[in-house]
This record gives structure tokens, sequence and C-alpha cells, in this order.
């Protein structure tokens, strides 16, 4: 499962726009009735961008669905995956608005490897309106 993910998450970042920052990253979003929603970042020239993992999910959250497993994430600067690429803090919030805290996050690099993590690791003490 983490290695096809992984190849889903480079798949999505053939169609990142990162013109400004020439970081390109991929990530592959595994809904629990396995649909996968792939995202890339798209840039701005003002500087606003979103990231690869939030259009992953966006996507998703568009087409009706709110409920996740897994999302894999590849990222580098000029397409060069040889180092794992953590998701942003907007985008663990994000993931803990949609997800459980053990939601799993895959960190691959080009030989697909990876290491995982659940949401409770990368982001504890999430913000939340009610305590
Ligand atoms: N980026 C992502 O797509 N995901 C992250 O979690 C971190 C950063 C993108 C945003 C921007 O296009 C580029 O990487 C450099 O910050």
């Amino acid at each position: 499962m983490e290695e096809e993910l992984i190849k889903f998450a480079i798949k999505a970042s053939q169609n990142s726009y990162s013109p400004y920052s020439n970081f390109v990253v991929g990530a592959a979003l595994l809904t629990k009735d396995n649909k996968v929603y792939l995202g890339c970042n798209i840039e701005n020239a003002c500087g606003t961008s979103n990231c690869a993992e939030r259009t992953a999910f966006y996507k998703a959250i568009s087409d009706g669905y709110k409920e996740f497993k897994a999302i894999a994430i590849v990222g580098g600067k000029n397409g060069e995956f040889n180092k794992l690429c953590p998701p942003c803090g907007i985008c663990r919030q994000t993931m803990s608005e949609f997800c459980d805290e053990d939601f799993v996050i895959i960190l691959g690099n080009e030989k697909l490897e990876y290491k995982k993590y659940a949401l409770k690791q990368l982001l504890p003490l999430s913000f939340e309106l009610e305590g």
C-alpha cells in the first residue's frame, strides 16, 4: 500500500505548478473506501500558493469524501525526491480537521523508501474549538 501510494504521489507531482520556488510536491490521498485523490502544489505570482496535500484534500472534499486513511507525499527542489518532504503546519491542521489522530502520513522518496507517521505524532495538541 505504501509504495503504491508513493507512486501515485510521484505521478501527481508531474502537474506541479511551481515556477517561483521550483520546489515540486505531489500528494496521493487515500479515502476510507480506497479511492485515491492526487494533488500537486500550485503557486501564484502574488505569493499565495496551495500545497499539494491541501490540493488533494480539497479535491476529495469537494467531491463529497470526508473520511480518509492515509496520504503519501513526495517533494523536492526541481522535482528531485531524494529527501523526505514533511507537510507544512497549515496542511497538518487541515488534516486534523478531517482525519482522526491515527491518520497515516507517508513521506516517500524517489526510491520508494519511506517513513510513516500518525497524524498525532506530527500535530500533537491540534487546535479544536471544543477542548
Ligand atoms: N509545499 C507543499 O506543496 N507542501 C508542503 O507541505 C510544503 C510546501 C509547496 C508550497 C510551495 O509551492 C513550495 O512547496 C515551496 O514552499
